[in-house]
């Protein structure tokens, strides 16, 4: 397909609903010698951080979070091709180089790469086949968990005369995509426990919490990594203004915080006030909010939330 940059840029690819943000040609930017004074990784947006967990031996970690991939191929569904029209333009449209610049710099710059969740931004073939190519392409270094939008398959309405505008969701896709359990994993790295969760609806399940607890009884340091952060207070203050229309009570009047109120059940509540107990938990990585914050969470730990790979961002972390 021959399309140029600017035709591109005004909206020259808004044609015959093909989206597909792998189909885009080469996108300037990709290319050194129109900009031959910037540096290669100029574009990323990285803040770095130390989390002293008690490692065998230091390490270094790029994490990164909602890259919002929006792909659908000419022949998927109306749900798809439509969701992929709007939501391209959402994000941007360079997703993808984001997400080649950060696993770029992770090959050549850290030890290991964490996505914690948002890789895609809806269920589209397109979308689950860059998942395989791009966690293929971070290989062995790569790991992460899902966060909301790997669920996503838009509100599950009928049209009038009864159709479904979805189809019905095939989880297999999810677990054949992602090449890690969906729902709970451990990864050890040099003596720290990575338990990476999937808490995309805000909540941590009876069966997360108690594998979390089998967990801790290894006795080694845990880094938990999961999509949505817990609702600490400066997470919540700097996501009500940055997303005022669902959060304007907590705008006006940040006062009357209560952050036990925030939780959606008593599961994750207990889960919270354990983990907050915890002197093994050494910090909490996390995405969603698509904002850097760094919160403390309890004596040992804080919530690292890292903005959206979408802009380009990530945190690098050394642990030792
Ligand atoms: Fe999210």
């Amino acid at each position: 397909m021959d399309v140029t940059r600017r035709g591109f840029l005004t909206g020259g690819m808004a044609f015959g609903g093909l989206f597909a943000t792998s189909a885009l040609p080469a996108i300037a930017d990709d290319d050194p010698s129109l900009f031959p004074g910037r540096g290669r990784f100029e574009r990323l947006s990285l803040t770095y951080h130390a989390i002293k967990a008690g490692a065998t031996k230091p390490f270094t970690v790029l994490h990164i979070s909602d890259t919002h991939l929006t792909a659908a191929y000419p022949d998927e569904g109306e749900f798809e091709r439509k969701t992929a029209y709007r939501r391209i333009r959402t994000f941007g449209g360079r997703q993808e180089e984001a997400l080649r610049d950060s696993i770029a710099w992770a090959k050549e710059h850290v030890d290991y790469l964490l996505h914690t969740g948002d890789l895609i931004d809806f269920q589209s073939r397109a979308n689950f086949d860059l998942v395989k190519k791009y966690y293929g392409e971070g290989g062995a270094m790569m790991f992460g968990c899902l966060g909301n939008h790997e669920h996503y398959r838009g509100k599950k309405m009928a049209k009038k005369d009864g159709t479904p505008i979805v189809p019905a969701v095939v989880p297999d896709l999810l677990k054949e995509a992602y090449p890690f359990p969906n729902d709970f994993c451990s990864t050890v790295i040099n003596g720290v426990n990575f338990v990476t969760i999937d808490d995309s609806t805000d909540t941590v399940s009876a069966d997360q919490a108690s594998r979390f607890e089998a967990e801790v009884k290894k006795g080694l340091p845990i880094l938990l990594c999961m999509h949505c952060p817990f609702p600490t207070r400066e997470i919540v203050r700097a996501a009500s203004r940055f997303w005022p229309r669902t959060n304007l009570k907590a705008i006006r009047d940040m006062s009357n915080f209560v952050e036990s109120e925030k939780y959606k059940d008593a599961t994750t509540k207990d889960f919270v006030a354990y983990l907050r107990a915890q002197p093994l938990l050494k910090g909490i990585l996390c995405g969603h909010g698509h904002l850097n914050v760094v919160d403390d969470f309890s004596p040992t730990a804080k919530q690292y939330e890292v903005a959206g790979n979408f802009m380009f961002c990530g945190q690098e972390f050394t642990i030792s």
